[in-house]
């Protein structure tokens, strides 16, 4: 029988348990992924006290709450703090979301904070995005057009202008891409449901005359076809998209071509 060793730093530890706000009347718990590149250790969780009446209601605002009063290593990105961004992006009680906009009431029990899963560790909550955003610009998100620039600008149709709806508002948080079991298997060849919304928003762009192009270069076993449909990226999905059906509809547009 193959024996299997778990790689040295696969297992995450208890962490430290720092002390509670002295005087706080209102404490939550949190348990926080922590991993550091720099000291060689195991991954590890920390066990944090948070004064919710001396902070915001959101996630964010206690894991600021934390860096800003307990531990200032603690390391994650942010910038809007109201969900436009994407940057917050983070796994939270179980689902990808972005932590600017989980309420803090939303969760039972100890929150349970860890980074977007099965994506490599920069630092404690920062994922390594370098995959996701190549995949990105190998779709050409952007009008590409033969035709002549116009005087003042590119015309849409109110009707066409709509079709763009539930695909325009994303704000690539990758909440969906590391939600794909499919793209955890193969996150180097399948494009995943976030690019593939992108690359779907310029496919029905009415402006956009690189459509054979672009359905071209989704032709392809790894690129497209590794959806099996498991709607995890619909379901975690913070703004409400729907990239399942996105995919679907590129699918169908490679059938209607053919026929
Ligand atoms: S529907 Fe497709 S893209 Fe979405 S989670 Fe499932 S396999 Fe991944
Ligand atoms: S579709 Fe939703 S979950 Fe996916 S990247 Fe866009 S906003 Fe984030
Ligand atoms: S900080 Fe911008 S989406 Fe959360």
């Amino acid at each position: 029988m193959v024996e299997l060793a778990l790689p040295k730093n696969s297992t995450i530890n208890e962490g430290k348990v720092w002390d509670k706000p002295a005087g706080a009347a209102n404490v939550r718990e949190f348990k926080i992924y922590r991993w550091s590149p720099d000291d060689g250790a195991n991954p590890r969780t920390d066990t944090f006290y948070v004064d919710t009446d001396d902070c915001g209601p959101m996630v964010l605002d206690a894991l600021l709450w934390i860096k800003n009063r307990v531990d200032s290593t603690l390391t994650l990105r942010r910038s809007c703090r109201e969900g436009i961004c994407g940057s917050c992006a983070m796994n939270i009680d179980g689902s990808n979301t972005l932590a600017c906009t989980k309420g803090m009431d939303e969760i039972a029990g100890p929150v349970k904070v860890y980074p977007l899963p099965h994506m490599p560790v920069v630092k404690d909550l920062i994922p390594d995005l370098t995959v996701p955003y190549a995949q990105l610009r190998s779709i050409e998100p952007w009008l590409k057009t033969e035709t002549p620039e116009p005087e003042k600008e590119w015309r849409q149709s109110h009707a066409d202008r709509e079709k763009l709806d539930g695909l325009y508002e994303c704000i690539l948080c990758f909440c969906c891409q590391t939600s794909c079991p499919s793209y955890w298997w193969n996150g180097e060849r399948y494009l995943g449901p976030a690019v593939l919304l992108q690359a779907y928003r310029w496919l029905i762009d009415s402006r956009d005359e690189a459509t054979g192009e672009r359905l071209d270069d989704l032709e392809d076993p790894f690129k497209l076809y590794r959806c099996h449909t498991i709607m995890n990226c619909t379901q975690t999905c913070p703004k409400g998209l729907n990239p399942a059906k996105a995919i679907a509809e590129i699918k169908k547009m490679m059938v209607e071509r053919r026929v």
